[in-house]
């Protein structure tokens, strides 16, 4: 690993397991006696301004195809806000960053919501490139028992329906296709939980050293 740090993003439909997976990555890091401070935990939507917007929009709004330009807008902001404010401090400092979301989810989301992806690339222009994207991939039906049997979650939100997560799970797996530059790795998340953290560890620690 050089000393720029390391950038990993962590993708894939609701239900598919990435905060188990990536606090099983955390707990992998230390293990192997990589102090805490140089271990950065983040996610998006953030919860700062736009993240917040983001939400609000989401637990109000019925159907995701419709404030199709006012997602974009509030995702892209929120992104731009965590790059700057979060991401790059983080990599001059030379941490790992383990991030739960990022730009693919524009690509696969916002997409399906009927914005060009030629838009979506112009207003990422000059946003950092993971070092790696871990997509889980996971038959959707199995997501959403996963969604449905956590308790702490709230009812299904308006991109949590079969039919669109359907399509989610297909624009994941176009991705490469989208960024045939970008390292981006699929697992298989359909397996046990704790499969899926060991392969994503495994993933990880091949790729820091
Ligand atoms: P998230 O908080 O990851 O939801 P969950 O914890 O339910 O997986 O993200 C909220 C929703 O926002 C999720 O359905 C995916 C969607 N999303 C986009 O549509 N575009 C984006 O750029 C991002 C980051 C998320």
């Amino acid at each position: 690993m050089g000393s720029r740090g390391f950038f990993c993003v962590f993708e894939g439909v609701d239900g598919s397991g990435k905060g188990t997976v990536i606090s099983a990555v955390k707990n992998f890091l230390a293990a192997k006696g990589v102090s805490e401070e140089k271990v950065l935990l983040t996610a998006e939507p953030t919860s700062g301004f736009y993240g917040k917007k983001v939400r609000e929009l989401l637990a109000t709004s019925p159907r995701p195809d419709l404030n199709a330009k006012q997602f974009l807008d509030l995702y892209v902001a929120d992104r731009k806000e965590h790059v700057e404010k979060v991401i790059l401090p983080a990599l001059l400092e030379g941490k790992i960053i383990l991030c739960d979301r990022y730009k693919y989810s524009t690509f696969v989301y916002q997409s399906l919501q009927g914005i060009e992806v030629e838009k979506i690339r112009e207003l990422h222009a000059g946003m950092p490139v993971p070092d790696l994207a871990i997509i889980l991939d996971l038959p959707v039906e199995t997501a959403l028992e996963r969604i449905n049997s956590d308790s702490k979650r709230g009812g299904v939100d308006a991109f949590e329906r079969k039919d669109f997560l359907e399509k989610v799970r297909r624009g994941f797996l176009d991705l490469p296709k989208v960024f045939p530059g970008e390292k981006i790795s699929f697992v298989d998340a359909s397996v046990p939980l704790a499969k899926v953290c060991e392969k994503v560890c495994s993933l990880i620690y091949g790729q820091l050293h």
